[in-house]
């Protein structure tokens, strides 16, 4: 990842090998702007059909005379509309525009004084410099060579800058390492690897138990256990335990670990199959934020339950018509395999309710539905608890993702009826999708405050919606929204 500082050098004198500067709408100069252009001998900015500076535009400048080998001026849209978003997002912009240099700098922070503006320009960067190269030979020049950002600041408020750029990194770090867990091939992440990957990455900064097939089988795991047995690879359930010194509450996280969902016995169609390897992206979400706890001292006792499982079709997979005894001992009549995700979440949020947590937060790509509801750039929240759905969204706008609610409709529940079982996984053919999989949710928490996020259409975004920080691929959507959240309740 590449390194964020804070300096207060004149933007003119900074030795770097290209300068970052804002501009606005209609192209009125933003900070240090209009003494850039006078450098390059430009009286007037050039505005051109391509560039007004509106949000998402660019240009780049030669800059013969300045120490700097080019100027890319960056849009911030509406000089009275800029907030901590545009500001990650020009940053963003910025990043892939730097792609082929290694130092920049930049003077789009001084845009809003205070911390959160210096956040979001290094958030920006950061993740906008992502790309995943594990499996691309070296001599393919798609990687960015950026290695460092210098965000150009007043002097007298550095201190404040760094602390910000500190926390920058650590959500940056965080989101790129859940982007790394949903990027890599479903073959590379069968759910012993998965879990043996998660203890790498976050074994560090908490505790890890990995619950094997025969733990989950002798505690009563039987939806982890049925949506495992398609597949020669075992399921697992990953727990995190962090433990700060004095908390002052705790919470419960939850991801949908599903390495690769074929659908199982109900097989997806090719089309819909590809890119389930980001079926995993909760569990991915959950690792991640784990990861980050430490480091931003937050004070509350977070358990993290990863339930693991990959969906396949195998001689031992389960079929429509089976009963399965979820952890508690409910029973649920399979319908269709393909809604395996909720089986899986229903063990792990039972287990989590009986650890009595103040809060419990499932993230999950749970559901087709969730996706035509709301489309692919933002996550459908439901939940027990409005003022916890209210604290989620809150963060998730300080984070710049989006939360959208869907309403928990209590005269569906009947669709989970059926005369064989306590419930049924689907609640087929009457639409709504995404809600009664909450509802099914719903009934494994107790009276535990929960809200889920159904990130099935931001977890992983095609080519056509990627742009700014947003890469195509894995996103790492939620990270930012859960530690956000996480650190408010904490304070
Ligand atoms: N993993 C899918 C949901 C999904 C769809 C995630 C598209 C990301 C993009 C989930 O397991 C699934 O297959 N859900 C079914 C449920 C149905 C069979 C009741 C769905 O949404 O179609
Ligand atoms: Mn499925
Ligand atoms: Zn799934």
């Amino acid at each position: 990842m590449l390194t964020v500082t804070a300096a207060a050098d004149d933007p003119l004198e900074i030795d770097a090998d290209l300068l970052v500067v804002p501009v606005f709408k209609g192209g009125i100069e933003g900070p240090g702007t209009a003494a850039v252009l006078a450098a390059l001998g430009m009286p007037a900015l050039p505005v051109t059909p391509d560039f007004r500076g509106d949000i998402g535009q660019h240009l780049v400048l030669a800059a013969p005379g300045l120490r700097v080998a080019a100027v890319v001026l960056v849009g911030l849209g509406r000089m009275d509309a800029t907030d901590a978003e545009r500001l990650r997002r020009a940053a963003g912009v910025a990043a892939r525009a730097a792609a082929g240099v290694e130092r920049v700098a930049t003077t789009l922070a001084q845009v809003h004084a205070g911390a959160s503006a210096v956040q979001a320009v290094a958030e920006g960067f950061a993740l906008g410099a992502y790309g995943d190269r594990r499996f691309k030979g070296n001599d393919d020049g798609e990687a960015s060579r950026l290695r460092s950002v210098v965000v150009l600041g007043p002097s007298g408020l550095l201190e404040e800058a760094r602390a910000a750029l500190a926390r920058a990194a650590v959500y940056a770090r965080a989101t790129i390492l859940a982007r790394d867990l949903v990027n890599l091939p479903p073959g590379h992440k069968r759910p012993p690897a998965l879990a043996a990957a998660v203890r790498d990455a976050v074994g560090g900064a908490c505790e890890v138990t990995v619950k094997d097939e025969h733990d989950l089988a002798r505690e009563g795991f039987g939806g982890l256990l049925a949506v495992g047995r398609g597949s020669t690879a075992p399921p697992r359930l990953v727990e995190l335990r962090y433990r700060p010194p004095n908390p002052l509450g705790s919470v419960v996280l939850v991801g949908k670990g599903i390495t690769f969902d074929s659908g199982g016995l109900s097989l997806k169609r090719g089309t819909a199959m590809a890119t389930m390897k980001s079926d995993m992206a909760g569990a991915a979400v959950v690792a991640a934020v784990c990861s980050a706890l430490a480091d931003l001292g937050i004070r509350l006792e977070v358990t993290g339950l990863l339930a693991v499982a990959e969906n396949l079709p195998g001689a031992d997979a389960q079929r429509p018509d089976d009963v399965v005894r979820i952890h508690g001992g409910t029973t649920v009549e399979v319908r269709n395999t393909d809604a395996e995700g909720r089986l899986v979440l229903a063990d792990a949020l039972h287990y989590g309710a009986a650890l009595r947590p103040d809060a419990m937060v499932d993230v999950a790509t749970l559901t087709g539905s969730a996706v035509t509801a709301v489309g692919q750039l933002a996550a459908a929240a439901m939940g027990n608890d409005d003022e916890l759905l209210d604290a989620l969204e809150d963060a998730a706008d300080v984070a710049g993702e989006s939360l959208w609610p869907l309403p928990l409709w209590p005269d569906l529940e009947r669709l989970l009826d059926t005369p064989v079982a306590d419930m049924n996984n689907t609640g087929e053919g009457a639409g709504g999708g995404a809600i009664i999989a909450g509802l099914f949710l719903r009934r494994f928490v107790g009276d535990v405050a929960w809200a889920h996020l159904d990130i099935a259409g931001p977890a992983f975004l095609p080519d056509k919606l990627a742009g700014h920080y947003l890469p195509a691929g894995g996103t790492g959507f939620g990270v930012r929204t859960l530690l956000a959240w996480l650190e408010r309740r904490a304070e």
